[in-house]
C-alpha cells in the first residue's frame, strides 16, 4: 500500500514543484488527521491549536494540489508533450496499459482526486463547524473576547451558540461573516483593534429574527414580580427593598398594553440618535392606527444634530433594551447585593457590603494585582478595626474575598479596557438611563407633551427603598417617609377598580 503511494507520487510529481505539492498535501492530511484523533480523545482542547488545525492545515492541503497541478501544466509547456505522453513517461507501463475500466494509472489518479475532495469537504466541514462553537469565538482570538467569552457563560443563554445571534440565516450572511471573520484575524494579529469592542454592534443580526425563535411576542402576558434586595452601607449591611411588579405585556390581546407594547405586531417605534450610539435620541416616531407617524424630537439635540445622525432612522427591536441580553456586566454595587442576596457573603461580618464594593471598585493596573489587593484590603480592613472578628469569622472573609475576587474577574478586563460601566445595561433606569432615553421630558410632539414616564406606567411599586419586601400593601402610616411612592400603588389600584 505504501509502496504503492509512493510509486504513484512519484509518477504525478513531475518536476520541484510537483513534488514541493505532494510533500505539502500529504504531510498536511496526516496532520490534520493526527490533529483530529487528539481532539476525538480529548487531549486537544485549545481553541488557538484548533484553530490551526481546522484553518490552516486544509488550506495547505489544497495548495499542495494546486501546486501539483500548476507543475504539470508548467511541464507540458516545457516539453510541448501531451497528457498521455507524459503519463507514458511517468509511469510503468503495466500502470499505463489500458485496462476495462482505463489504465492503472488513470484509476490511482481517480481515487486519489476522489479521496481529495472527500476529504477537503469533510475538514471544511468540520472547520465551519468548529468555527461555530462557542468555545472557538471566545477563545480563539486570546484576549479580545474573554470579557464577552466571561458574561456569556454565566449568562441565561450560555447554552445559545455565539453564531445565532451574530451571523445571519444562509450562505450569504456566512461567507459575510467569515470574511469579516478574516478581517478581524488580521487586526487581531497586527494588535490594531479598538479596546473595548464598540458597541452598538451593527452587524448583529436581527433581534426578530434571533430572539424570537424562542421568545416570542405573544408570550408576553401578564406581569412579572421582581423582589430587589439592596443592602446598605452601614455596619450591618442592613437590606432594603425595592419590589416591582413589571407589566411585561405587549397588550396585543389584552388591551392592557406593557413593556412589550414596542415590539406587538401592530406596532412599530424608530428613532435617530446621536453618533448613531443609540444613547442620546434625538426623534421618536411611533406608528398610529392609520398607518402615519407621530413625532416626538428633543429640539436642543435637533439643533446640534448632524445630517447623517438624522438619517440614519432605527427600528427597536429587543437590542434596544436588551442589549446586556447575554454578555450582562454588573453594576458593583449591585453586584455584591446580588451575591449576598444568594447567601453568598456572610452578613454578619460588620460593613462587608462596604468594604466590598470599596475593594472591587479600587484601580487595579492588572488582575494579578487586584486579587492579591482586594485579599488585603478585606483582611486588613477586619485585622485592624475587627480584630476578634479577623480570627473568629476568618472563613467568613475568605469566603467574601473570593466572591469579590468573582465578581471582579467577571466584570473586569484591563487588557480590553472594560470596566465598571463600560457597556450600560438599557433594561430599567438605574444604571444609565436606559428607558428614560427616550420616556423623559425633552422629548415632545408638536403640542409640547412628552413621552410618559409615570412611575406605576412599566411597573407597580410594591416597595422603594423599604424595610419590607410588600410593605406598599400595608396601611400607609401617616408620616412614613415615603408615602408619596407607598400613594402610587394606592392610586393605581384604587383608580383601576374605578374604570
Ligand atoms: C442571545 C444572543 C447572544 C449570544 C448567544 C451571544 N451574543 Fe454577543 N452580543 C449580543 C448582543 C445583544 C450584543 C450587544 C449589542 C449592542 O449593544 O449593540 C452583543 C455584543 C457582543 C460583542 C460586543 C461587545 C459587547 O460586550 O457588547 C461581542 C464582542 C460579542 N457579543 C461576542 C460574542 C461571543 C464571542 C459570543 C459567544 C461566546 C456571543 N457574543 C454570544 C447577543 C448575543
Ligand atoms: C435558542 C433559544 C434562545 C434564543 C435564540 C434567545 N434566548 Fe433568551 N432565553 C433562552 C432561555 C433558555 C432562557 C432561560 C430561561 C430561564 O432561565 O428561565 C432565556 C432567557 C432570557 C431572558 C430572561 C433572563 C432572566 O434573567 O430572566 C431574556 C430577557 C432573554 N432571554 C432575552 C433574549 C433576547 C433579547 C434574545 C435575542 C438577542 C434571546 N433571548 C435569544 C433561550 C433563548
Ligand atoms: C421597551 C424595551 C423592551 C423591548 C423592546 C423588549 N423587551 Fe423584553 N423585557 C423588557 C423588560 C423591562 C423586561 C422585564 C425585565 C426583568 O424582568 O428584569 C423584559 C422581559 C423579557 C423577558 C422575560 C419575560 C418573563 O416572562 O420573565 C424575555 C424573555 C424578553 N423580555 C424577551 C424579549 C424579546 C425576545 C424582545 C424582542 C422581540 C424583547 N424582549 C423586547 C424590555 C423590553
Ligand atoms: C427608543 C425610544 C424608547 C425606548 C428606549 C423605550 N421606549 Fe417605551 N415607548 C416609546 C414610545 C415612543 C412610546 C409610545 C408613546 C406614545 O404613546 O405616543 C412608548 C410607550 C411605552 C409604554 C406604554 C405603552 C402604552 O401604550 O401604554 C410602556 C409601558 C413603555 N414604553 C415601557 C418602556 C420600558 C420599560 C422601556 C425600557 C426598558 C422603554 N419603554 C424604552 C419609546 C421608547
Ligand atoms: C419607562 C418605564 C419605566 C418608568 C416610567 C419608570 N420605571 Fe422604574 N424601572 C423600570 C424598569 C424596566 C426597571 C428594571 C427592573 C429590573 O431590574 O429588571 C425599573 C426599576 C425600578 C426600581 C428598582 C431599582 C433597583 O434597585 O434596581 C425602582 C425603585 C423604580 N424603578 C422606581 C421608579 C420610579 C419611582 C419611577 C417614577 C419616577 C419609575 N421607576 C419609572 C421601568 C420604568
Amino acid at each position: 500500500m505504501f509502496r504503492k503511494y509512493v510509486n504513484f507520487v512519484r509518477g504525478i510529481s513531475v518536476n520541484r514543484t510537483g513534488k514541493a505539492g505532494v510533500v505539502l498535501a500529504t504531510s498536511s492530511f496526516v496532520a490534520f488527521i493526527f490533529f483530529e484523533i487528539l481532539r476525538l480523545i480529548g487531549v486537544l482542547t485549545s481553541a488557538f491549536v484548533g484553530l490551526v488545525a481546522y484553518l490552516l492545515l486544509p488550506s495547505l492541503f489544497v495548495l499542495g494540489l494546486l501546486l501539483i497541478l500548476f507543475a504539470w501544466k508548467q511541464h507540458k509547456a516545457k516539453t510541448k508533450k501531451t497528457v498521455e505522453q507524459i503519463l507514458c513517461e511517468q509511469f510503468k507501463e503495466d500502470e499505463t496499459e489500458k485496462g476495462v475500466f482505463g489504465s492503472k494509472a488513470f484509476i490511482s489518479i481517480l481515487i486519489f482526486s476522489f479521496v481529495s475532495v472527500l476529504f477537503i469537504s469533510v475538514a471544511g466541514y468540520r472547520t465551519l463547524s468548529f468555527m461555530e462553537e462557542p468555545k472557538f469565538c471566545g477563545t480563539a482570538c486570546h484576549n479580545i473576547m474573554i470579557p464577552e467569552w466571561t458574561t456569556y457563560q454565566v449568562s441565561p443563554h450560555s447554552r445559545v451558540k455565539c453564531v445565532e445571534c451574530h451571523v445571519g440565516e444562509g450562505v450569504e450572511a456566512l461567507v459575510e461573516s467569515k470574511i469579516s471573520g478574516l478581517r478581524q484575524m488580521v487586526l487581531a494579529s497586527l494588535n490594531a483593534y479598538s479596546k473595548p469592542v464598540p458597541v452598538p454592534v451593527h452587524q448583529l443580526r436581527p433581534s426578530r429574527e434571533t430572539c424570537e425563535k424562542c421568545h416570542w411576542p405573544e408570550k408576553f402576558y401578564g406581569s412579572r414580580l421582581k423582589v430587589i434586595t439592596r443592602y446598605g452601607f452601614d455596619e450591618f449591611s442592613t437590606p432594603k427593598y425595592n419590589t416591582l411588579s413589571l407589566k411585561i405585556d405587549t397588550g396585543h390581546k389584552t388591551g392592557k398594553a406593557g413593556i412589550h407594547w414596542h415590539i406587538a405586531s401592530d406596532n412599530e417605534v424608530r428613532y435617530t440618535s446621536v453618533n448613531d450610539l443609540r444613547r442620546d435620541i434625538i426623534e421618536v416616531e411611533v406608528k398610529q392606527k392609520d398607518g402615519t407617524f407621530k413625532k416626538y424630537v428633543n429640539k436642543k439635540l435637533s439643533e446640534s444634530a448632524s445630517k447623517s445622525d438624522k438619517e440614519n432612522v432605527r427600528v427597536m427591536d429587543c437590542i434596544d433594551c436588551h442589549n446586556r441580553a447575554t454578555h450582562i456586566y454588573e453594576d458593583p454595587s449591585f453586584a455584591v447585593d446580588d451575591r449576598m442576596a444568594r447567601g453568598l457573603v456572610d452578613r454578619k461580618l460588620p460593613f462587608i457590603k462596604r468594604e466590598m464594593v470599596a475593594a472591587i471598585t479600587a484601580n487595579y493596573p492588572d488582575r494579578k494585582t487586584a486579587f492579591e489587593d482586594i485579599e488585603a484590603h478585606l483582611q486588613s480592613f477586619y485585622m485592624r478595626n475587627y480584630r476578634n472578628v479577623a480570627i473568629s469569622m476568618q472563613k467568613s472573609i475568605e469566603q467574601a474575598v473570593e466572591t469579590a475576587k468573582e465578581i471582579y474577574g467577571r466584570n473586569i478586563h484591563p487588557y480590553m479596557n472594560v470596566e465598571w460601566g463600560t457597556y450600560p445595561n438599557h433594561i430599567g433606569h438605574k444604571q444609565g438611563k436606559g428607558c428614560f432615553r427616550c420616556h423623559n421630558e425633552n422629548l415632545v410632539d408638536e403640542n409640547g407633551k412628552h413621552i410618559p414616564f409615570d412611575c406605576t406606567m412599566c411597573h407597580s411599586i410594591l416597595a422603594s427603598d423599604e424595610d419590607k419586601a410588600f410593605k406598599y400593601l400595608e396601611k400607609p402610616a401617616e408620616k412614613a417617609p415615603n408615602t408619596r411612592m407607598h400613594q402610587y400603588l394606592q392610586d393605581e389600584f384604587l383608580k383601576s377598580t374605578d374604570k
